[in-house]
């Protein structure tokens, strides 16, 4: 059983329980109806200011035959033209900043696996719209003021170090911004500090939860109850895993640099059944991927983004190559919510005409005893034909024919619930690499 949040700070929620309504800030506090008045505002204030501010935004209405003046409802959105990465590298590094430089006070970038990276920038208000979103998706996980969070999201150029950081504080709680790495000091910290929250990949949370166990300290004594995390998909069986290693609540936090950075959708700890989307700052579509056209409610697609309060980077319909789909609230009524993101459009694997998610082959994997939930997966050529391996590692003290048959049961699981055959390796604990930020679980040495 997973305990009650217990801290010394002055409130003491009881974790599970809904959030007091006197804790809701303003946005939180308004109907649908009085929601989707403001969307439509902002939104309208949003195409005027790209479309005034942005060239590539003007030449793109312009080719589209839009102008902001056609936007008279919501609806509207969808005769305007979608903004996508190549976009942002097309322009790199400022070109679509829509404030002068000298009102952007901060700069992001995220890496990108090839080439430049997207660069994103923002004035203070949409640094203070950061924080505020953030330090709601905090409370909505039952942070309260005077938690200690303790920040392992990378500091840098990457979001998630700082979108953190200033979201907490902006929630009254304690700052430890231990950033990424040196791992076994990071426990230590854990252990002398004592926060209450943590926000982390939950991949690397993994590997915290090792070092715990490889200094001899159950992670379940620590003094954590609840973990934010995020950067990269996981799923209903990784939460599992570590709510029951680390005995504290798992809660899903979703964002991209494009679009703010960590706080655009966030899971509440009450109910655990997907992100409450931060609608009145971020206003989501589902399309499908291959046609373009808008998904109806509950269909799966492409998420798309466009911004309703940013000035530096307004984004207008941004693909985010994300794969999940709309939902209506539950918790917070008023904000529909995503689906746990199963997967990016560009991260599925193509596998001899199947189409594979490393997603479900995790969950194939966290299901199965003997092995740990490292893996990798490997996709190579034999012949003509694409092969592709699964590396899993072995839990400690699991000898040979145990081995034998865990790498026997993931691939039936494989062939079962994907259709497709892969060559199964167990390896020994400890052989795989860990990843500090955000995991890389696909090697494709394929010739392209
Ligand atoms: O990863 C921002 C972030 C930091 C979110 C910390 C949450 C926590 P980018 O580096 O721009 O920004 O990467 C954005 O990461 O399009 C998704 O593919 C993936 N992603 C982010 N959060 C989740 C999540 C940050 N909760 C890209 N589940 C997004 C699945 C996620 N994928």
């Amino acid at each position: 059983m997973i305990s009650a949040l217990t801290t010394s700070a002055e409130q003491d929620p009881r974790l599970g329980e809904p959030i007091p309504a006197d804790l809701l800030d303003e946005g939180e506090r308004r109907t649908r109806d009085e929601l989707q008045e403001v969307q439509l505002t902002r939104l309208k204030a949003t195409l005027r200011h790209a479309y005034e501010n942005v060239e590539l935004y003007r030449k793109k209405f312009d080719e589209a035959g839009v102008g902001p003046g056609d936007c008279r409802s919501l609806e509207d959105l969808a005769r305007f033209p979608f903004t996508t990465k190549a976009d942002l590298r097309d322009t790199y590094p400022f070109g679509m900043f829509a404030v002068p430089m000298s009102d952007v006070r901060r700069v992001h970038a995220s890496s990108g696996t090839t080439g430049r990276p997207t660069v994103v920038g923002y004035t203070e208000n949409d640094l203070s719209m950061w924080a505020d979103v953030v330090a709601r998706s905090i409370r909505a996980a039952g942070g309260r003021p005077g938690h200690k969070v303790h920040i392992s999201y990378g500091y840098g150029l990457f979001t998630g170090g700082l979108g953190a950081h200033y979201g907490a504080e902006r929630a009254g709680c304690t700052v430890i911004p231990a950033s990424g790495g040196m791992t076994a000091r990071q426990v230590q910290l854990i252990q002398d500090f004592r926060p209450e929250i943590i926000m982390v990949t939950p991949s690397y949370m993994l590997a915290l939860l090792d070092e715990f166990e490889r200094q001899g300290v159950d992670p379940r004594t620590s003094s954590l109850k609840v973990g934010l995390f995020g950067a990269e998909p996981w799923t209903e069986a990784m939460r599992q895993e570590i709510e029951q290693r680390a005995d504290i609540h798992a809660v899903d936090i979703y964002g991209l640099s494009e679009v703010i950075g960590p706080g655009v959708a966030q899971e509440c700890v009450e109910t655990k059944d997907g992100l409450h989307v931060w609608e009145d700052h971020f206003y989501p579509e589902v399309v499908d991927p291959a046609t373009d056209e808008i998904q109806r409610p509950g269909d799966s697609g492409e998420l798309v983004f466009t911004s309703l309060t940013k000035e530096a980077l307004p984004i207008i319909r941004y693909r985010t190559r994300d794969l999940t789909r709309l939902l209506p609230g539950t918790a917070r009524p008023a904000f529909r919510r995503i689906d746990k993101i199963t997967g990016r459009c560009d991260d599925m694997i193509i596998l001899r005409g199947v189409n594979v998610f490393p997603t479900q082959i995790e969950e194939i994997v966290l299901r199965t005893h003997d092995v740990s939930p490292h893996f990798q997966v490997e996709l190579s050529q034999r012949g003509r034909l694409d092969h592709m391996t699964v590396r899993v590692e072995a839990r400690l003290d699991v000898g040979p024919s145990q081995r034998a048959a865990a790498a026997r049961t993931i691939a039936h699981g494989v062939k079962d619930v994907v259709g497709v055959t892969v060559e199964v390796l167990v390896v020994e604990p400890n052989a795989l690499e860990r990843s500090v930020g955000k995991l890389q679980r696909v090697k494709d040495l394929r010739e392209t």
